[in-house]
């Protein structure tokens, strides 16, 4: 309901208050929650603009805050701050020992948080995320929006990383044009929020990218927008984030202008290079490249047909072809 909603950002504004003064107020915050952004090398200037926190070890130690300020056990329990377990008496934190990214909406309210686990190697999930509730949709909100739409609309471009850190670290070395999709394959709700600032989106997958091929489709979503896609892996596992602390700012932003492939040109490197000698899956390939290049105008297609024919004996006849079939199968 409304009233709920309006509780919920509030709680939400609270909690996020809450978490940046654990770790800047108290002696744990410091000594870990600071300590670990400082070890990552993030200014101050930075977590501040990020708002980023720390939620103490205590279990309950949000809870019983917002329990004091008056917030009863249902909207907290609704909010996913906190969780009241049956056979419990009391409520506990969703997020215990982690550092805290508030996740913003584009206006700049907080929606919901993600949290960060302080060691690697534990079994825990290393970032644990809000749930849905009333205000919270994964699928429609892009990290770092808030932050960066101005110069997304400035640069008229927009890049496109996986990571909370990514955007962060970007912003760092003066580059803030840049969102997260936060590990999850890009949704139309996204899509129309890059859309109303930019048609032009250059994608930067970590280095370790194993999720490319599945990317594939979420990318087709773009140019069925009639969005312009450049897309840039980097080198030997690096991330935009662990990247941009290696390299001064020019080299970075160089390094993306003239790394970054046209998406098409791209996945036919990588399906092909796949396909090996195995025609069958050639042939699937050539489809599905041919299914992509179906969203580029008439000019970009010849030039690409040119392009692939050439450089894969495929005659430029056949591509034609297929690509009519594939408009025949959509009307
Ligand atoms: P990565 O594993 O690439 O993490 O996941 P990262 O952003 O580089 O994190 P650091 O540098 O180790 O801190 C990319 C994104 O996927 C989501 C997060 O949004 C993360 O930023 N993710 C990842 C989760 O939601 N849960 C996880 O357990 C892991
Ligand atoms: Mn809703
Ligand atoms: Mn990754
Ligand atoms: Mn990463
Ligand atoms: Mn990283």
């Amino acid at each position: 309901s409304q009233t709920d909603r309006e509780l919920l950002y509030k709680i939400h504004e609270v909690a996020n208050n809450f978490y940046q003064e654990q770790m800047r107020e108290t002696e744990e915050g410091q000594i870990i929650g600071f300590a670990y952004f400082k070890e990552r090398e993030l200014r101050d200037d930075i977590i501040k603009k990020f708002q980023l926190g720390y939620s103490p070890e205590q279990r309950d130690a949000f809870t019983e805050y917002a329990l004091e300020k008056g917030y009863n056990k249902e909207i907290l329990e609704k909010s996913g701050l906190s969780i009241f377990p049956e056979y419990a008496e009391k409520g506990v934190d969703r997020f215990r020992e982690r550092v805290m990214f508030p996740i913003l909406s584009f206006s700049g309210r907080v929606l919901g948080f993600g949290a960060r686990i302080l060691k690697n190697n534990v079994k825990a999930a290393k970032y644990l995320n809000s749930p849905e509730t009333e205000i919270y949709h994964k699928s429609k909100v892009l990290y770092g929006l808030s932050q960066s739409k101005q110069a997304i609309s400035k640069e008229n471009l927009c890049l496109l990383t996986e990571g909370y850190m990514d955007v962060i670290a970007l912003h760092q070395v003066g580059i803030e044009n840049v969102v997260a999709s936060s590990g999850t394959a890009l949704t139309n709700d996204q899509i129309k929020l890059i859309k109303r600032l930019t048609e032009n989106v250059t994608i930067l997958f970590d280095g370790d990218a194993a999720g490319i091929k599945a990317s594939f489709r979420s990318i087709d979503l773009l140019l069925a927008e009639g969005m312009n896609i450049r897309i840039l892996l980097f080198p030997d596992g690096d991330d935009p984030d662990s990247f941009s602390r290696k390299h001064p700012k020019d080299f970075v932003e160089n390094f993306i202008k003239t790394e970054a492939q046209d998406f098409v040109e791209f996945k036919a490197d990588i399906l092909l290079e796949e396909a090996g000698n195995d025609l069958t899956k050639q042939i699937a390939a050539i489809k599905s490249i041919v299914e992509s290049l179906s969203y580029y105008s008439e000019l970009k297609k010849d030039f690409y047909f040119t392009r692939i024919s050439k450089r894969f004996g495929i005659s430029e006849k056949s591509l034609f072809n297929e690509m009519a079939l594939l408009k025949q199968k959509k009307v």
